[in-house]
Order: structure tokens, then sequence, then C-alpha cells
């Protein structure tokens, strides 16, 4: 049957609901803190649930608290089309980050119940659990559980900083479901998400064909010297653990730079013990996320960060505790997906450009189970995971219009074996 040329989404619901949920965990300079597992993302998923169950969606919810709503397809047997995103944020989050592939999911499925229109597949929008890693480490971590690289004890054992794990907080709040996790069919994943970097906000253009995401690297370190008073030690004694950690800080920056431009290197967490101004710091835990399109250059990124932190523990005094917590590898997107992504651009006249993405997204790992693909749309200044993240009206609207067109396309065509060649 097919969309006919002139229909799209209601830009303005969507933009509302957007807004709606940034309530939820809102912070003073307009962001949002909403991480993963507190009260407040049980708020947030409350509020989806609901609005889900108001568009006609069933619900199900699986054991790492992935949220499916369904919109029954003319053959229901068929495996659905997913799209979605994550509600959890980072600590100074923004409005749009996860949550517009969410609620644009949310949006075609209002849309189509708007147009009475009922694909031949059956659709689903999907919320993974803890996409952003923050509160609990790796990120992306209940999605990988639905794509099978990692087991559910694996997931549900991952703790915080305070030792509380994902497990028991799914259970605090509600949303340890009874599912099992994946093991089904998906015909097909499409993920929307603002672009977070400044290149099509640069180039005037409204919508990015995601076709490959890059490889990352996460490592934990922890420095071991020796706590000491501040006064009475001399300079040439110390064993100081935070004088070890900038060393690495440093190496960190000057390993991405040497790479540059597509390498990527931060040290974004250091927690210093004690922590108090007058003694020598005695222990150092920090975090190393290393990102680079080529998996063979940050395997070379990763043997110089090994290196150098041997090399300057023994040299410094310190024992060095260097662990390598997660690797992705870079994903090419599903061809198919990535073209019904394009002809929806195409039909809708958006100007566009091929992408790669920099950051990681739950649609990285279902590339492992299902056909996936991205669509990006600009945002501001090419900011985010900061408060003032920001995007127009006019780019989570245009982002939905293909979102819609390529999901519907999609769904149309899915057979009982899945997307054909
Ligand atoms: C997810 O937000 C990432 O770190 O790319
Ligand atoms: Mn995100
Ligand atoms: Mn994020």
């Amino acid at each position: 049957m097919g969309l006919q040329s002139n229909v799209g989404v209601n830009g303005q619901r969507l933009w509302d609901s957007l807004m709606e949920m940034a309530k939820i965990g809102s912070t003073p300079k307009g962001g949002v803190c909403r991480l993963a597992l507190t009260d407040l993302d049980k708020q947030g998923r409350d509020l989806f649930v609901s609005w889900c169950k108001a568009a006609g969606c069933s619900i199900r919810v699986d054991r790492m608290g992935n949220i499916f709503a369904r919109r029954a397809g003319r053959d229901d047997s068929l495996p659905p089309v997913m799209m979605g995103s994550h509600l959890d944020s980072q600590p100074t989050g923004g409005r749009f980050d996860g949550v517009y592939g969410v609620l644009a999911g949310l949006e075609v499925v209002r849309s189509l119940n708007d147009l009475g229109y009922q694909t031949e597949a059956p659709i689903e929008v999907a919320v993974w659990t803890n996409e952003e890693g923050s509160r609990f480490a790796p990120a992306m971590v209940a999605s990988g559980v639905f794509a099978g690289v990692f087991d559910v004890d694996y997931g549900l054992s991952r703790a915080d900083t305070e030792g509380r794990t994902m497990g028991q907080e799914l259970a605090r709040i509600g949303y340890a479901g009874s599912e099992q996790v994946g093991k089904r069919p998906v015909g097909a994943y499409f993920e929307a998400h603002i672009e977070q970097g400044p290149i099509l906000e640069a180039e005037g253009k409204t919508i990015g064909v995601v076709t490959d995401a890059q490889g990352q690297r996460w490592y934990e370190i922890t420095l071991i010297g020796q706590e000491a008073h501040a006064g009475p030690t001399p300079m040439s004694r110390r064993r100081d653990a935070l004088l070890g950690a900038s060393r690495i800080v440093q190496e960190v920056n000057r390993i991405g730079l040497a790479r540059a431009p597509f390498a990527c290197a931060t040290v974004g967490m250091v927690q210093v013990h004690p922590n108090s101004r007058n003694v020598i710091p005695g222990r150092v835990f920090l975090t190393v996320d290393f990102r680079h399109p080529d998996d063979a250059v940050l395997a070379g990124m990763d043997r110089e960060l090994r290196d150098f932190v041997a090399r300057m523990a023994a040299e410094s005094r310190l024992e060095a505790e260097f662990k390598q917590i997660w690797h992705v590898a870079p994903i090419k997107f599903d061809p198919r997906c990535v073209a019904a992504v394009r002809k929806a651009t195409g039909e809708l006249g958006y100007s566009n450009r091929d992408m790669v993405s920099g950051a990681g997204h739950d649609a990285c790992y279902l590339a492992k189970a299902a056909p996936t693909s991205m669509i990006f749309v600009p945002c501001v200044d090419g900011i985010s995971h900061n408060e003032i993240e920001d995007a127009t009206p006019e780019w989570i609207e245009a982002g939905c219009n293909v979102l819609l067109r390529a999901a519907v396309a999609t769904a149309d065509a899915i057979e009982a074996g899945g997307l054909g060649g």
C-alpha cells in the first residue's frame, strides 16, 4: 500500500512530548539529569508507558528492564520493525539525547493511528535500559544483552559506584520484567538521534544518513601509591597516585591528538583517595574512553596506553591495576536499512549527507541482531552531553518524518524470513 507522499508526523505533538519528558529530572540550566534506574528514570518510563497505552500499544518489559510498546501489524506473526533509543541521561545531560529516538518512535505510532494505517508487520518502540553507561558501566549494556553480546547475569550485576547493581535497582523501581531478553526475531531496527557533533549544522544539512559507527574501548585504571603528610614528606620520597594519574591524562590526550582528526581520547572520571587537601593522594581511580572508526588504529592506541601506564608506574613507584572493561568494534549498518533511510530522505526532499556516528548507540548492538540503521538530525553548535543541548522543532520533525517513511516502507516489505535482499 505505502504512505501517500503528502503525509507526515505531527511535529508539534512530538515537540510537546519531548518538553513534557524533559520536566522529569530538569536542571536549572535547562537540561536533564535522569540517571539510569533512579526514581526519575522510573517516572520517565511510567510516562512513556502511559502514552503508549493511550496510543493503543501493548507493553512488555524484559529482565533487563527494556520496554517494548507494540502496535499490531496486519500479519502479527511477522518479525516487528523496531524503533527506539534510551530515556536515561548523563548527570548534566540534555533534553534530546536518547529521548528523541524513543518519542520519535511513539510519534510514528500516533501518526499511524491518525492516518488509520496498519503496517504489514507489527512495529515496536523500544526503550533500552542504561544506554549512557554513566551510572553503570559499560554503556548500551541492556541492548547488548538483547543482542546476545552479554549474558543477563553480567547485565544485572553491573554496579554503580555505591555498589548497587542494575538487578537491585530494576527491582526497586518496578522494571525487572519477566520476558526473556532478546532471542526473538526483529525485522529491522531504526534509531533516530541528534548528531551530538557539529557537522550537519555547519554544512546546513537536515538529515544524516548514518552508515557506520566508530569503535570504542573503555578502561578502568587504579593507581596505588602511599598516603602521607603534605608538610613533612619531602618531594623526593613521595609516591603520589594523583601525579601518576595526571601523567596518564596527558598521555591519553597525546594518543588522541597523534591520530587526528578521527581519534578521540578522554579521561572523564577521576576519584582521588582520601581527597584531603593536606594528604598526598594514596589511591586514584580513573577511566579512559578511546574511539576510532578503524579497529586496527584503536588497537594501536590500546598498546601505547598499556606501555605508558606500565612504564610510568614503575618510574613513579606506583602500583597500577589496568583493566579494559569494554570493547565495541566499529559497526557497518545494514545496506538495506541505510537505503530505506536514504530513500525516505530523498522522497521528503531534505538536504542530507552520509555520516559515521561518533557516539555509541543502542543501534550499535542491535546491528548484531537485526538489520539496523540510524537517522541523525543536527543539534545546535554540535553540543551534547551538556545541559544546553538544543535542536530546532524543524530538525526534530524532519528526522521523525524520515523515521516514519523508512519504518513503514520496511514494515510493509518484510516477509516471514525477514528483510529481503
Ligand atoms: C553514549 O552516550 C556514548 O558515550 O557515546
Ligand atoms: Mn544517546
Ligand atoms: Mn549520551
